[in-house]
């Protein structure tokens, strides 16, 4: 039996409906919040989503099972972080703290993850990822993607891509992070191993290949042979790309038709223009730039070309262990000058697109109930009140969560 839930008393509602948000290049592309509005959620019986059936002005909304007053709050669409690394033991504080005294960040430090990781359980892992998803879902996430690549043996992979499947929405194999130090001096056996045993192991559980494309981590030879071994087995695949430097990342995450090209730092104009004039997501993570003292990707110059944005937190523990989209958001509208609410759709909609899914990061009729009750009167105040625990309340499938 499925019952209905009327959600009322909305100060002000994002919908941030697909089809009525204007993509054409140089668009304002911000969301349209509506005053005093309601929406109905329907949850199906047991097993079956909650979706959105109706929304529009409070006076005429229809009748409900259930009601739901959130007093004058704001409601968004719950964030969808598309990129985040969730699978790992340790942590490396001490890293951060020689960085922020002039030691700079290097793809090395993956490493030391690494050691902690192999040397954990499948227990300890499993309540790590939990920890983290419930951190999220408190600060307003509601959908989740998370990669593996603290394994880097078959194993280790294996078990990291079969939790982050059970725990997260989206599971993406990133074999190819950095190449580990016992295949140090015979890098292309550990591409072999990851483009054939390993990706055979894990082809069932991932829903995406990624492969760090730097210096340091794996360069476009490399990459390309294990683009290719996703691509023969039909799995999407997305890139880390153009992070620590300039480099192939971004073309190529283009020219195989990529999800999304994360990270993004350092672009020229004929990265912007490809971004542009493909699907491909550029998934900016300027959490990172924060934690590594970088500098921020240029978000105006690829939204002005007319790109696809999202933003994401990257929450790992050494490049940027946070865990807050709205963070993230604040950083993107004072550091990278989107407006709010470039930035907040950049936060829902752009993270829904860079894991291909329609039917979340929007509050239309037909998307899933995944919404966040902000503890304010409009989305404005998440960047205007940077670091104040905004989130009153979270459902995801038109249950609260948090
Ligand atoms: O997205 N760039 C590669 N991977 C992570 C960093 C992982 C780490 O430092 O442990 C990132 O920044
Ligand atoms: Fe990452």
């Amino acid at each position: 039996m499925s019952n209905t839930l009327l959600v009322t008393g909305i100060g002000e509602l994002t919908v941030n409906n697909p089809q009525a948000v204007d993509n054409s290049p140089g668009a304002e592309s911000t969301p349209e919040p509506y005053a005093d509005a309601a929406f109905i959620v329907e949850r199906g019986s047991e097993g079956e989503d909650g979706r959105i059936v109706w929304f529009g002005p409070a006076p005429r909304a229809p009748a409900a099972d259930e009601r739901l007053d959130v007093l004058g709050r704001a409601v968004i669409p719950g964030f969808v972080d598309s990129h985040a690394h969730l699978v790992f033991a340790g942590d490396r504080a001490a890293e951060f703290s020689a960085r922020m005294t002039g030691t700079p960040y290097s793809a090395g430090g993956i490493r030391t993850t690494v050691a902690a990781t192999r040397a954990a359980d499948n227990e300890q892992l499993r309540a790590n990822v939990r920890r983290l998803v419930e951190e999220m879902a408190r600060q307003g996430t509601t959908t989740v993607e998370c990669k593996t690549g603290y394994g880097l043996t078959l194993d280790d992979e294996l078990r990291a891509l079969r939790i982050a499947k059970a725990e997260c929405d989206a599971a993406t194999f990133l074999g190819a992070h950095v190449v580990p130090a016992e295949y140090a001096d015979r890098r292309a056996e550990y591409v072999d191993l990851v483009r054939g045993p390993m990706l055979d192991a894990c082809a069932e559980y991932a829903d995406f290949v990624d492969v760090f494309c730097e210096r340091g981590a794996y360069d476009e030879a490399e990459t390309r042979l294990i683009l290719d071994a996703a691509k023969d087995r039909g799995i999407p695949v997305r890139l880390h790309a153009n992070q620590l430097g300039h480099g192939p990342g971004v073309q190529l995450a283009v020219e195989y038709d990529a999800a999304s090209a994360d990270h993004c730092t350092y672009l020229t104009e004929k990265d912007v223009e490809a971004l542009a004039g493909s699907e491909t997501v550029a998934t900016l993570l300027p959490g990172v730039e924060f934690s590594t003292r970088s500098p921020y990707p240029d978000a105006r110059a690829l939204l002005d070309a007319g790109a696809s944005v999202a933003i994401a937190t990257d929450c790992n523990p050494g490049s940027c262990y946070t865990s807050s989209m709205p963070f993230c958001l604040a950083l993107a509208v004072r550091e990278m000058h989107m407006s709010p609410g470039e930035a907040l759709r950049a936060a829902t909609l752009g993270g829904a697109a860079a894991l291909r899914r329609d039917d979340v990061g929007h509050l239309a009729v037909g998307a899933r109930a995944d919404f966040t009750v902000l503890d304010a009167p409009s989305f404005l105040h998440l960047a205007y009140r940077p670091g104040v625990p905004l989130v009153h309340s979270v459902w995801k499938n038109g249950d609260r969560v948090a």
